[in-house]
């Protein structure tokens, strides 16, 4: 889907109100991720960890969760963070997302509850490696 039927404020307001939820004591960069699928809206935020390097995205969290709620048809994703810039997804959760959902997975980074730019996965993370590259791949004998 284009994005064009998606209720972008709605999903936009999910995004916000989890990412008062989130756990950064660290960076306090908050995060929120709303992700919708086809059986309603499934939300994340950023949950940090004294052990930085162990810090969950808010992106990864909400693909944890609509996974375990078996719920891995998505129709769009709205991002949030602070502002003035919004924050797209890292390169880690560009892959994650990837892992479920096609290059035209619609995307929305807000600010401050309101959608400030629109983009897609694919646009994102052109040519993503995917469980498909290494279905057509030769597959290569062990080294002897
Ligand atoms: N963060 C996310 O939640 N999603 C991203 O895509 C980028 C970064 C979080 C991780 C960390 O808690 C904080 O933002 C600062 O990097």
């Amino acid at each position: 889907m284009s994005g064009s039927k998606v209720p972008w404020a709605s999903l936009a307001k999910s995004a916000e109100r989890v990412r008062g939820r989130a756990h950064a004591p660290y960076s306090h960069y908050r995060v929120g991720a709303a992700l919708l699928t086809t059986g309603g809206v499934v939300t994340g935020c950023n949950v940090e960890n004294a052990s930085y390097p162990l810090c969950i995205c808010a992106e990864g969290a909400a693909v944890a969760r609509a996974v375990a709620m078996g719920r891995r048809r998505w129709r769009a994703l709205a991002v949030a963070t602070p502002g003035p810039e919004p924050g797209a997804p890292c390169g880690a959760c560009r892959q994650i997302l990837a892992e479920f959902a096609p290059p035209t997975l619609p995307i929305a980074l807000v600010v401050d509850g309101v959608v400030v730019r629109r983009t897609t996965l694919g646009e994102l993370l052109p040519l993503a490696f995917s469980g498909k590259t290494l279905d057509g791949s030769v597959k290569e004998p062990e080294p002897t």
